[in-house]
């Protein structure tokens, strides 16, 4: 640290000169990285939950028992999203984000096989999984199991049942997937994980806010949900598609007793009683405001609505791709999330021109193309996207070589 103090506003001049070096968030040039909604309204709705929350802690319920029952109205109302049965106790727990919700179910998931005396239990995941279950492994001892994908970028049901073992104690279905944005089998799969007495989580980080609008938008959604018999924890991320900043997200478990195999007790020290139903201590509280106040001022309506209208906007980025000769969308994807493949253009060699015009595309290894994850604000800059696409795939060079990466 420099032993001088900087003025506010000399800071602030450094800072806004850096972060000139970094994509615009709201540019809609970014693609999964950022979720922006586009909406005026939601956007100052969360700027003025910040200005209010932007110094708590949701660390402690009790001290802060209203912010602690904005929480619990969270977990409740993503809970009816997907059919969880209404209980006093909720049987969920808000989390920093989709791998940590995933962490924490495979934690449960590894106690309750403990409890029946598996000691390396296995995680069966579809090989397209978000890496946060190979993670969970790593951290907790499990072993990572993933099941092959069938011609359609989906698990392959019948592997998976080869795959089986006195060890499995949870088989895992995304709905949808990040790699393609396909829906796994999930009622084949829960009804494979219940056939052996194993858990079956339903990673709906991505889908979670946006299956429930489709449906009730009359499109055709496989079913997927707690009313699948055998889906026994989902976890949905409010700060993706809920449109709230970073730091939202929920794991639900079908049974409230569940939660307790993720909650951590300890008062062998001088402080009292420390219980967490999660890895972090202190947690900032203003993103699970945020997520209350995002979720009551959109409520069923505003989502519909916005979802309908990401509809039209993937729609139209699927006509224009299909305009493309040489490139197509990889399977079928249920909604917002394409991948595109190619046989005869090098979609890498394409990217890099994409990279040059400004656009933040990413790269996928299997199959060997591109990754687009729309989101509402998008729909600005859909004619800009399809154009600069259209221009690239006739105009490119070799590919430079740039990796894929995620993270
Ligand atoms: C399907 C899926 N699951 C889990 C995650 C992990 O979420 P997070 O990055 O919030 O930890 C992601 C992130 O993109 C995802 O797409």
């Amino acid at each position: 640290m420099q032993s001088q103090s900087l003025r506010v506003d000399e800071v602030l001049r450094d800072l806004d000169e850096l972060r000139r070096r970094d994509p615009d968030v709201h540019g809609g040039r970014l693609f999964g990285l950022v979720y922006p909604s586009g909406r005026d309204d939601i956007e100052e709705l969360i700027h003025a939950v910040y200005e209010r929350y932007l110094f708590s802690n949701a660390l402690n319920p009790l001290r802060f028992a209203a912010q602690a029952g904005m929480e619990r109205e969270v977990i409740a109302m993503a809970g009816d999203l997907v059919h969880r049965r209404a209980t006093e106790n909720h049987g969920g727990a808000m989390t920093s984000g989709g791998t940590e919700s995933i962490l924490m179910s495979m934690l449960v998931n590894r106690e309750r096989a403990r409890a029946k005396g598996i000691d390396r239990p296995q995680i069966l995941a579809p090989w397209s999984a978000h890496p946060a279950y190979a993670k969970a492994a790593h951290y907790f001892d499990m072993d990572f199991v993933p099941i092959p994908l069938d011609g359609a970028y989906r698990a392959d049901v019948a592997k998976a049942q080869e795959l089986m073992t006195d060890r499995t104690c949870v088989v895992v279905a995304s709905a949808y997937s990040y790699p393609h944005g396909i829906m796994d089998p999930v009622e084949e799969l829960a009804a494979l994980a219940q056939e052996h007495g194993a858990a079956c989580h339903v990673d709906a980080c991505i889908g979670g806010f946006v299956l429930p609008f489709m449906e009730m938008l009359g499109r055709d959604v496989p079913p997927w949900d707690f009313r699948v018999e055998g889906v026994t924890e989902i976890s949905m991320d409010v700060h993706k598609y809920g449109y709230v900043p970073k730091g939202a997200s929920l794991i639900l478990h079908r049974d409230d007793d569940w939660l307790w195999y993720q909650t951590f007790f300890y008062d062998q020290w001088g402080s009292g009683l420390y219980a967490t139903p999660a890895i972090a201590g202190a947690r900032a509280a203003a993103p699970i405001i945020a997520a209350w106040a995002v979720m009551k001022h959109l409520g069923v309506e505003g989502y519909m609505e916005i979802v309908s209208e990401l509809l039209v906007t993937v729609a139209h980025v699927r006509e224009g791709i299909a305009a493309i000769s040489g490139i197509d969308v990889v399977g079928e994807p249920i909604g917002p999330l394409l991948a595109l493949r190619s046989d005869t253009i090098d979609l890498y060699a394409v990217a890099d021109v994409m990279d040059e015009k400004g656009w933040h595309l990413n790269r996928n290894t299997e199959p060997y193309g591109l990754h687009l994850m729309l989101s509402p604000a998008h729909r600005h800059v859909v004619d800009e996207l399809l154009d600069d696409l259209t221009f690239a795939v006739s105009h490119h060079g070799n590919s430079q070589g740039k990796p894929a990466r995620y993270a």
